[in-house]
């Protein structure tokens, strides 16, 4: 009866919106989010209104992005596959709850997305929705129509008077998907790995070849594992990731050129610019450096590729992330404090921490005169045990 439609104003979810009232015979509501992907947002009101939505949502979601998905994930050091700063996948499960959002205030009874059946995309919406409404119906277009070339989308188009800009007449050369914390690019001219990408590839960075030969030394200041200021300025989370993807693009930090494994089990390649969270993530291990026991430390570093995996996956609304978010959480009541990080031709290098609750004791680790903090002696007896088994070991099996 009545579909809520992430929409992006696009040719693709453009083509979707006509689709699903021609397929489903159903009244569309349009739901566009700023997530801070950088696009002026006035056009897909435009646009919805003359393909004849009468309900449209058009929402700045970027504080609530950065806030409560973004930050929360960059407690944890989330690396997936040891690399992706999981910028799209996290961008997903707030889309999926302001849908369902949606949904329950505008009286519709399904939601649709603009995924393809390959990708890692569909799942992340999906498992979201459902988490968040077991009863909603889920519409993939993509998986059910036979618009299955870029001609014969554009030809849709053109019978529906959608406009089609005139540079995605031809093939577009890759699949950009966009917000504050990353651009990732896929797809047509990227798809041989072997092939270095173009420069025209990347979006938000300049080449760390052409970044300036002076570096810049910023602040950072954190509490509760959060990032709080900039050469103390205070800021709120969308203000301070949009400023360090500002100090990110300009010395051509947090380019990515990765292999990885989709979880519908295929490999793909994607270009990745992820500016400023390329520089929170070593701020962030910078910080914690000083602040976090060992124990509480390798702890979570080591639950931190299965928390990754869960956001990757789609899987933010279920138990076990909530579980590992809770242990997570826990572990940054006390990192806090400053970090120095210098920003130099691709690079971002932390250079100085510093804070209040530093477990830093340089009484103890100094190799200067430590005035009896430490007695070295001790020393021989910790290792003469730890070494009782290895010695037993190989006089018995030479
Ligand atoms: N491979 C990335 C992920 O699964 C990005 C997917 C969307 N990117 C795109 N260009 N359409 O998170
Ligand atoms: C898509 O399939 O729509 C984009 C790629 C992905 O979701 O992995």
């Amino acid at each position: 009866k009545k579909v809520v439609l992430a929409y992006s104003g696009g040719l693709d979810t453009s083509v979707i919106l006509k689709w699903l009232q021609e397929t489903y015979r159903c009244e569309v509501v349009t739901f566009t989010a700023d997530l801070g992907q950088g696009e002026e947002l006035e056009p897909a009101r435009k646009k919805a209104e003359m393909l004849g939505i009468k309900e449209i949502f058009i929402e700045d979601l970027r504080e609530e992005f950065c806030r409560d998905f973004v930050f929360p994930m960059f407690r944890a050091n989330a690396l997936y596959e040891g690399q992706y700063l999981l910028g799209t996948s996290i961008a997903r499960p707030l889309i999926a709850k302001r849908q369902i959002e949606i949904a329950k205030q505008t009286g519709a009874d399904a939601v649709a997305h603009g995924a393809t059946g390959k990708g890692n995309d569909q799942v992340r919406f999906e498992l979201s929705y459902y988490a968040l409404n077991p009863d909603i119906k889920v519409i993939a277009p993509w998986r059910e129509w036979s618009l299955t070339s870029r001609t014969t989308l554009i030809e849709y188009a053109e019978k529906h008077q959608i406009p089609v800009a005139k540079d995605k007449r031809g093939e577009a050369p890759f699949s950009v998907d966009a917000n504050l914390l990353h651009s990732s690019s896929e797809g047509k001219v990227l798809e041989d790995p072997w092939v270095e990408p173009e420069e025209m590839v990347y979006q938000r960075t300049i080449s760390p070849e052409e970044a300036p030969d002076q570096a810049t030394v910023i602040e950072i200041g954190f509490k509760k594992g959060d990032p709080v200021s900039i050469d103390g300025e205070a800021l709120s989370p969308a203000a301070l990731l949009t400023k360090l993807n500002a100090l990110g693009k300009a010395n051509g930090i947090g380019r990515l050129d990765l292999v990885e494994n989709r979880f519908v089990g295929m490999k793909s390649r994607g270009v990745y610019e992820t500016p400023g969270g390329t520089i929170l993530h070593a701020a962030h291990r910078g910080i914690e450096s000083i602040t976090l026991d060992r124990g509480a430390a390798h702890l979570k570093d080591e639950i931190m590729p299965r928390y990754a995996e869960l956001i990757y996956n789609g899987f933010w609304f279920a138990p076990e992330r909530e579980m590992l978010q809770a242990l997570i959480d826990k572990s940054q009541e006390h990192v806090e404090g400053t970090v120095r990080v210098k920003l130099y031709k691709g690079n971002a290098t932390v250079i100085g921490r510093k804070s209040e609750k530093s477990l830093y004791s340089l009484k103890h680790v100094t190799f200067e005169d430590d005035a009896g903090a430490y007695d070295q002696r001790d020393a021989a007896g910790f290792i003469k045990l730890n070494a009782l088994r290895l010695r037993l070991l190989k006089r018995g099996r030479g």
